[in-house]
C-alpha cells in the first residue's frame, strides 16, 4: 500500500469487531452507531426509530463496552447495568459481542 492508498481509505482508522450471538461479524466502526455498522456487515437486526426512544433494536451485550452520545438512551439504570444496550444509539469502545432479545 502507497501513502496515497493510505490517505484514501477509511478502513485505516481503528475499528472494533461486532460479533452477533449466532455467530456473524461485522467491522463495527467507534464514531458511528452500532446499528450502522450492522447494516453495513449485513446483518440482519430491527430498528424503527434509530435515536434511542422505541427500544425496537435492543441488544444484550455479551462482552466488550458502548459509550453512548446521548446522555440517557431509552434504557433503565438497571437495564444499562444488566447488559442491555441499543444499538442505534450505542458506539463500540471495544470489540462487542451483542444478542438479540426478542420482543
Ligand atoms: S431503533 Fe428505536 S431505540 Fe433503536
Amino acid at each position: 500500500m502507497t501513502s496515497a492508498d493510505a490517505s484514501l481509505s477509511p478502513l485505516c482508522a481503528p475499528f472494533f469487531t461486532a460479533y452477533t450471538a449466532d455467530g456473524q461479524q461485522c467491522d463495527a466502526w467507534p464514531e458511528q452507531p452500532l446499528l450502522l455498522s450492522l447494516e453495513q456487515g449485513g446483518i440482519d437486526w430491527p430498528s424503527s426509530c434509530r435515536n434511542g426512544t422505541c427500544r425496537t433494536c435492543i441488544g444484550q451485550l455479551r462482552s466488550g463496552s458502548v459509550r453512548y452520545a446521548i446522555e440517557w438512551p431509552g434504557l433503565s439504570a438497571e437495564e444499562k447495568a444488566q447488559g442491555c444496550v441499543l444499538p442505534c444509539v450505542a458506539y463500540p469502545a471495544t470489540d462487542v459481542v451483542l444478542e438479540k432479545v426478542d420482543g
